[in-house]
C-alpha cells in the first residue's frame, strides 16, 4: 500500500541522488502541488533549493502575507517578487478573456525568469502531479476551452533540467504527504486556484481597483464558507465582479454599483462541475456582509449553473 512516510523516504534519496550538488528553483504559487513540491525538495536538499513567488496583483486577499506566515516556520529560501506594477500594467484597458491570458502566462516567464536568473540554478523544481501528467500527454481526452497558463516551455528556455517529485501522485496523495511534512492544514486543504487569479474573475477591464472590491467580497466568502464548514464540502468557491453597475438604496441614497456574483461547486475532476447548494441562510449572510462592507457592491447573485454547459471560472 501506498504510504506518505515511505514515499518521502524513497523521494529524498532518489532527489539527493538526481541533484547532487547542484541547486533547483521552484516557482511557489501558494497552492497545495506548489507547496508539498517545496517542503519536499527542501526535506531532501535544504538550503540548495531557492522559491520564487510572484504576485501578480490579481492573488486572494493578503495572499503573500499568508503564504510568508504558513512558510516562516520551514525556513526555505523565498524570492518573494511584487510584480503587480508590472502584470497589471501589461493588462490595462485589454478585456478579450485569451488575451488576457495570454499577457499574463508571457509577463508570468518573464517575471520568473529573472528573478530565477538570479539562483545560478541547475534544476527548475515543478509540482506537476500524475493527473497533470495525464492530462497534457491527452490521455485524459480533455478538451482545452480555455488557452491554460502554464510554465511548459521553461526548462528548455532557461535550460534547466525536471525535478518533480510527485509526478507519480493524485491529489490525496499530495495532500497525505504535505500533511506528513507538516504543511499546515488550511494550506493543505486549499481550493485550487487558476493560474491567472482573479484575471479570470474580472470580466471586463482590470484594474487595481476592481481587484481590490473583488479581493474584499471573496475573502468574505471564504470566512464565512470556513467558519460554516462549508468549504470542505465544496471543491472551489469565489466571488467574481461582473462589469455591470445597478441601482440600490442605502439609507435614504440611490446607489449605483457594482454587481458580485458569488461561484461556488463540488466537481471529482473539474472537468464536470455542480452547483454547490449553499443553505439560503448562509447565502443571505454573505450578500448582507458583502453589500454591508465591501465598498463598490450593492447587490450580490449567486450562479446556478453547472459545468457543462457553464465553466467554472468566468473566463
Ligand atoms: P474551467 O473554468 O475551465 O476550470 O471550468 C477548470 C479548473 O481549472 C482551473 N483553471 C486554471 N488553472 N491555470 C490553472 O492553473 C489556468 O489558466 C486555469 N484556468 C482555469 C479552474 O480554477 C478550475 O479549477
Amino acid at each position: 500500500d501506498w504510504n506518505a512516510g515511505n514515499f518521502i523516504e524513497e523521494k529524498v534519496k532518489v532527489i539527493r541522488e538526481q541533484v547532487g550538488q547542484g541547486t533547483v528553483v521552484l516557482g511557489l504559487s501558494g497552492g497545495v502541488d506548489s507547496s508539498v513540491a517545496a517542503l519536499l525538495l527542501h526535506k531532501a536538499i535544504g538550503k540548495q533549493l531557492t522559491c520564487v513567488f510572484v504576485d501578480h496583483g490579481l492573488m486572494r486577499k493578503d495572499e503573500m502575507k499568508q503564504v510568508q506566515a504558513y512558510f516562516a516556520p520551514f525556513e526555505l529560501n523565498v524570492i518573494w517578487v511584487d510584480a503587480s506594477d508590472e502584470f497589471l500594467g501589461a493588462l490595462a484597458g485589454v478585456t478579450d478573456p485569451e488575451q488576457k491570458r495570454k499577457i499574463i502566462g508571457g509577463k508570468f516567464i518573464e517575471v520568473f525568469e529573472r528573478e530565477a536568473g538570479k539562483v545560478k540554478a541547475d534544476f527548475l523544481g515543478q509540482g506537476t502531479t500524475y493527473p497533470d501528467v495525464i492530462e497534457s500527454s491527452g490521455i485524459g481526452g480533455a478538451i482545452l476551452v480555455k488557452s491554460h497558463h502554464n510554465v511548459g516551455g521553461l526548462p528548455e528556455r532557461m535550460k534547466l533540467k525536471l525535478v518533480e517529485p510527485l509526478r507519480e501522485l493524485f491529489k490525496d496523495e499530495v495532500r497525505a504527504t504535505g500533511l506528513a511534512l507538516g504543511l499546515p492544514e488550511e494550506m493543505n486543504q486549499r481550493h485550487p486556484f487558476p493560474g491567472p487569479g482573479l484575471a479570470v474573475r474580472l470580466p471586463g477591464a482590470i484594474t487595481r481597483e476592481r481587484a481590490t472590491i473583488l479581493q474584499n467580497a471573496d475573502a468574505i466568502f471564504m470566512q464565512e464558507l470556513k467558519d460554516s464548514g462549508w468549504y470542505r464540502k465544496t471543491s472551489q468557491a469565489f466571488a467574481v465582479l461582473l462589469p455591470v453597475q445597478t441601482v440600490g438604496i442605502m439609507g435614504d441614497e440611490r446607489t449605483f454599483e457594482w454587481m458580485c456574483a458569488l461561484r461556488a461547486v463540488t466537481s471529482e475532476d473539474f472537468m464536470t462541475a455542480d452547483w454547490a447548494r449553499l443553505p439560503h441562510e448562509l447565502l443571505e449572510k454573505i450578500a448582507q456582509r458583502i453589500v454591508r462592507e465591501v465598498k463598490g457592491i450593492n447587490r450580490v447573485v449567486y450562479d446556478i449553473t453547472s459545468k457543462p454547459p457553464a465553466t467554472i471560472e468566468y473566463e
